[in-house]
């Protein structure tokens, strides 16, 4: 399997400071944030990893990152022109993809769990795609998923519903396989004029082929300055423990 880490978009819930940086640039503890989902994915054993961010700071990201060698993984980079959405980002993979499965990370998520199981039934899937959901407090900033406990899969994902849904959500784990290049061609920009991920997952769920995995330790999407410190204390919190080894 590859890796797929989108670090794009303007990082609005992060100005001042992301109107001269990169917001997957900025620090969680020790590390730049990017870091995370890089060796959550090496973790996982999968080496071959695709960065996609916008032509600004591609330089920043090969200067800090350079072949991923000094990370253990090898690292590729391509460019999202516009911050246009996730499924747009994710389409700039295809070429990189090629036939195989993929796990696609948004690079604000940080958590806590290894990948390896998800990654591992995902292998074994026959068909679809499959999604990581997490139980939150505060899910209307999310995308938002109806779970049919019964049989466990997903009847539907809101984007950011303005009512209350469920408290799970979409977390910005994703696995695919190439089919997903071709639904993306499918899609139609929403009324924020964006590709979204959650229309694209809808097209798997209109299908019965999404699966879904609850993720049990702490999730974090460190998109907001409120989101990003507690993220840093998490990740001090764990580092501690383990006296920054
Ligand atoms: C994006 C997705 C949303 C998902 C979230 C997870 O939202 O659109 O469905 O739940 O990532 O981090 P964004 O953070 O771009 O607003």
């Amino acid at each position: 399997m590859k890796g797929v880490i989108l670090a794009g978009g303007t990082g609005t819930r992060l100005q001042p400071i992301t109107k001269i940086t990169n917001k997957h640039l900025l620090p969680v503890g020790p590390y730049p944030m990017i870091y995370w989902p890089i060796k959550k994915l090496k973790e996982a054993g999968i080496q071959e990893i695709l960065i996609i961010t916008h032509e600004e700071y591609i330089d920043s990201f090969e200067k800090l990152l350079n072949d991923g060698g000094d990370l253990g993984v090898s690292l590729h980079y391509a460019i999202q022109p516009t911050a246009s959405g996730i499924s747009d980002g994710l389409a700039h993979a295809k070429d990189f993809v090629g036939k195989e499965k993929f796990v696609l990370i948004l690079g604000d998520n940080i958590f806590e769990d290894s990948l390896r199981p998800f990654t591992q039934s995902f292998q074994k899937q026959r068909i679809g795609a499959r999604v990581l959901v997490k139980k939150v407090d505060d899910p209307n900033r999310f995308g938002v998923a109806q779970l049919n406990e019964d049989d466990q899969s997903i009847i539907s994902i809101i984007e950011k519903p303005k009512s209350f849904i469920s408290n799970y959500i979409v977390t910005g784990i994703y696995m695919y396989g190439p089919e997903v290049f071709s639904y993306i061609d499918d899609l139609s920009p929403s009324d924020r004029g964006e590709l979204e991920i959650t229309d694209l997952n809808n097209i798997y769920i209109r299908k019965s082929i999404l699966q879904f995995d609850q993720l049990p330790g702490w999730w974090v999407d460190a998109g907001t300055h409120e989101s990003l410190f507690l993220a840093n204390q998490l990740i001090h919190d764990e580092l501690r423990e383990r006296d920054y080894s």
